[in-house]
């Protein structure tokens, strides 16, 4: 029997089609790469913005053809498009056998069972991943409790749930002895890890525990919300060996009023010193983030104040989306999406164009230094990996590097990608 799933969306989904596969895969059934050829197909689906819901109703309408010619075809979908509301998503796509919530596993397993496919004694949780066992993506805690007044996550991921400590470091283990050399802890709200589990767990604790494991080399976090960036947090980056200088977080807006309205909870101000802090702590921190332009009732000079946050704050990667209105939030039901679509393009490549420059300025500075780089791979004749803080490195050379850590004497940059050299020692 033969699989195939499809992926949208962020880490957190990648991360769940991963488990899916690697479950699917540990059943015996076996991966294919045209969705044609599959008997069970899994869409994992996202709805974060419009263009994104498009793609997964343009999906779902092409597999209604397919289905047709191939009616026994198994199909399940997951992910963000799934509402509370099953029998209802049934009865639209009655094509579509099964529909699970994101991460309710158990949902998946029953139905496979019931499909004759499969037993309920395999742990999706804890399945091997299929994906590239040098980077493997860990989520630690589920859903959001912030609710945002622009953004659907909450309403489809559900509130926060985070997994024991105990839980992930037993999976991080696995993946070390597996092979894996880097790890990537997930949630919606990362850095609000343990606050539920009321027994004093947070994410500064799990990765003092984590940083301990043997094999691993590198260990990264996302995404964060800027309240929940605690000062315990910051020091543990900067004291433990494995945690790499980086990491995201969401500014949204840089003007008071559109972070009032976004229900955000804090103020450019807040966010600034929270910036300020953390690269007096850890100097050589590279920092990204995320900015939603034409939010509703954004007027040109609060837009400018985005623009002059991001001038100022000199990110090294700036995630830019065009406000888009989804159903159920805050946002939607109380604000008129009143930017034209046209403005919120012209001020989404005014960004772009502002990080672009500022990135070449940013990369350019580090020709002549030599940087450490985790490497992942091999792209055409060029071995290709990453820093510490997350930059894509090209360099040539002869041996297989394949999952080492090598020094990389860097001798061109561009905006996106660095180019270098081993270092001789
Ligand atoms: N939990 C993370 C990620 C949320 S979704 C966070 O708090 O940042 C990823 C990004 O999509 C968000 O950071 C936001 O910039 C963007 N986004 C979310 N909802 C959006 C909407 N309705 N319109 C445009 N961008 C949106
Ligand atoms: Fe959405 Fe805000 Fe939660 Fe991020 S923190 S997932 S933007 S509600
Ligand atoms: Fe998309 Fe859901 Fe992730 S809406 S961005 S798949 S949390």
């Amino acid at each position: 029997m033969k699989y195939h799933v499809w992926t949208m969306g962020c880490q957190m989904n990648k991360a769940e089609s991963s488990r899916l596969a690697g479950y699917l895969a540990s059943l015996g059934l076996e991966n294919v790469k045209d969705i044609k050829d599959a008997d069970i197909l899994i869409l994992n689906t996202c709805v974060v913005r419009q263009n994104a819901e498009d793609k997964v109703n343009g999906m779902l309408g092409y597999l209604k053809g397919i289905k047709q010619a191939k009616p026994e075809m198994r199909i399940a979908v997951t992910g963000c498009f799934v509402t509370d509301d099953l029998s209802a998503l049934s009865k639209s796509f009655p094509y579509v056998n099964h529909f699970f919530k994101p991460g309710e596993s158990r949902s998946f397993e029953e139905w496979l069972l019931s499909e004759s496919v499969g037993n309920l004694h395999g742990n999706i949780g804890m399945a091997l991943q299929s994906v590239s066992s040098l980077s493997v993506y860990i989520p630690i805690i589920q859903g959001c409790n912030n609710f945002c007044s622009y953004c659907i996550v909450p309403y489809r991921r559900g509130r926060e749930q985070s997994r024991t400590a105990e839980d992930v470091v037993t999976e991080a283990q696995k993946a070390a002895v597996a092979g894996a050399r880097e790890i990537i802890l997930l949630g919606q709200n990362v850095n609000s890890y343990g606050k539920d589990l009321g027994n004093g767990t947070d994410l500064s604790g799990l990765l003092a525990l984590l940083n301990q494991l043997e094999g691993l080399l590198r260990i990264r976090f996302l995404t964060n919300h800027p309240r929940d960036m605690s000062p315990d947090l910051i020091s543990s980056i900067a004291s433990l060996d494995k945690v790499c200088h980086h990491f995201c977080v969401p500014l949204q807006a840089g003007d008071d009023l559109i972070l009032k309205a976004m229900h955000r909870h804090y103020t450019y101000q807040d966010f600034r010193a929270l910036i300020r802090q953390t690269r007096q702590m850890i100097p050589d921190i590279a920092l990204s983030t995320d900015i939603i332009v034409g939010f509703p009732g954004e007027s040109e000079d609060q837009f400018e104040n985005t623009f002059k946050a991001i001038e100022e704050l000199r990110f090294d990667a700036v995630h830019i989306a065009a406000y888009s209105t989804r159903t159920q939030t805050y946002a939607s039901e109380h604000y008129p999406d009143d930017v034209p679509y046209e403005v919120k393009i012209q001020r989404l490549r005014r960004v772009e164009n502002l990080q672009k420059g500022i990135l070449t300025e940013i990369n350019r500075q580090l020709i002549g230094k030599t940087l450490e780089i985790l490497v992942e791979g091999k792209k055409g004749s060029k071995w290709y990996g990453r820093t510490y803080s997350d930059k894509v490195v090209f360099f040539t050379g002869s041996q297989d590097y394949s999952g080492k850590l090598v020094s990389i004497l860097i001798e061109s940059a561009s905006p996106w990608s660095l180019q270098g050299i081993p270092a001789t020692v």
